[in-house]
């Protein structure tokens, strides 16, 4: 199977890919010219990257010319939830008009359209009532903020491309996912961050965090890229799938469990106005029932394990001198 993943150098890119080689796939990456390659230094000559500004028509023709693939996970976008509120149209250009130049060139080739998996987020389902909890597929669309909007059109626009045009694209809404390489603006690697580098002598041992009350269902990246390897292959054109874990946690729990793991004591906790959000989602806990009915995925990885395995990544890049 040939593979196009866009944003093959992000942080769920490059897991996508290795996951996909291990599967045998060919597999086709864009990036941007200045996208950083080193999430992608293990695999770099198993893949062919493909130069791409998915805002430009020609460019993302050119991209799908190129690769001819069997199917497309399109991973590329504005991922940063906090960012959306200081570029609310820089978010929805690059997340909106990227995809729909995707689908244009998809529904280009006409009976030779490949496979596309639309990733979605729990951040789409925003303000959720106790009672709605767990979250299923049918839950309503309520979402807080810019990015989350921009996930709803793409999730919108992956059906409306299907109805229209019965092209074979299936939708995932994955809730939160860490792991190795995890970009350090996203609360699980920056709290890992500030300790390895409070461990290290770098900075004072003083944490700076957000809101600690926030819940969320975490699952490992591994998981993840699993389950849309399985949703590429065999999901069902049109329909929709949570990808979680089903078990929430607040923040304060997972800053608890990092701080239990750091090998100085004590460390101290501060808030951090910068890190707090105009409208922040609550809680999020998600029903993957629909998945595991369907191609029985569930994740495997404790998210205690996602956790070492993310401060120790951090250990180790702190400890470089680029670090
Ligand atoms: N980033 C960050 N930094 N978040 C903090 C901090 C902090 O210092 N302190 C508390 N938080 C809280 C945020 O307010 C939010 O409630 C929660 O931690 C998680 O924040 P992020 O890790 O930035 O992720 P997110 O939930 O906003 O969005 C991520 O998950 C979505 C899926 O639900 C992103 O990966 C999105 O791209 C993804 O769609």
């Amino acid at each position: 199977m040939r593979v196009l993943v866009t944003g093959i150098t992000g942080f769920v890119g490059s897991h996508f890919a290795e996951y996909a080689l291990g599967r045998g796939a060919r597999v086709w990456g864009s990036y941007r010219w200045r996208s950083k390659t080193e999430n992608i230094e293990a695999i770099r000559d198993r893949v062919t990257l493909v130069e791409c500004d998915l805002r430009d028509v020609s460019s993302v023709q050119h991209l799908v010319a190129v690769a001819d693939p069997d199917a497309i996970v399109h991973l590329a976008g504005q991922s940063y939830v906090q960012a959306s509120w200081k570029a609310p149209a820089e978010t929805i250009a690059t997340n909106v008009i990227g995809q729909v130049n995707l689908l244009e060139a998809v529904r280009a080739r006409g009976p030779r359209a490949p496979r596309f998996l639309v990733i979605g987020s729990s951040e789409e389902y925003g303000l959720v009532h106790p009672h709605e909890l767990p979250i299923t597929e049918a839950n309503p669309l309520r979402p807080l903020s810019p990015y989350a909007v921009s996930k709803v059109a793409q999730d919108l626009l992956g059906y409306q491309y299907f109805k229209s045009y019965g092209l074979p694209i299936v939708r995932a809404r994955a809730f939160n996912h860490e792991g190795p390489r995890r970009g350090h603006v996203f609360v699980t690697s920056d709290f890992a961050r500030q300790i390895a580098e409070i461990e290290a002598g770098r900075r004072e041992p003083e944490v700076l965090v957000g809101n600690l009350q926030a819940v969320r269902d975490f699952t490992d990246v591994r998981d993840i890229v699993r389950g849309y390897w399985l949703l590429l292959e065999r999901g069902e054109p049109g329909e929709v799938y949570n990808l979680c874990s089903g078990r929430g946690w607040t923040i304060q729990d997972v800053l608890d469990f990092l701080l239990g793991e750091a090998t100085v004591r004590p460390i101290k906790v501060r808030e951090d106005p910068a890190r707090l959000r105009p409208s922040d989602v609550p809680v999020l806990i998600g029903d993957a029932s629909k998945i595991r009915a369907a191609l029985g995925w569930a994740p495997e990885i404790p998210f205690e394990q996602t956790l070492r395995d993310l401060l120790q990544y951090w250990r180790e890049r702190v400890g470089r001198p680029d670090g």
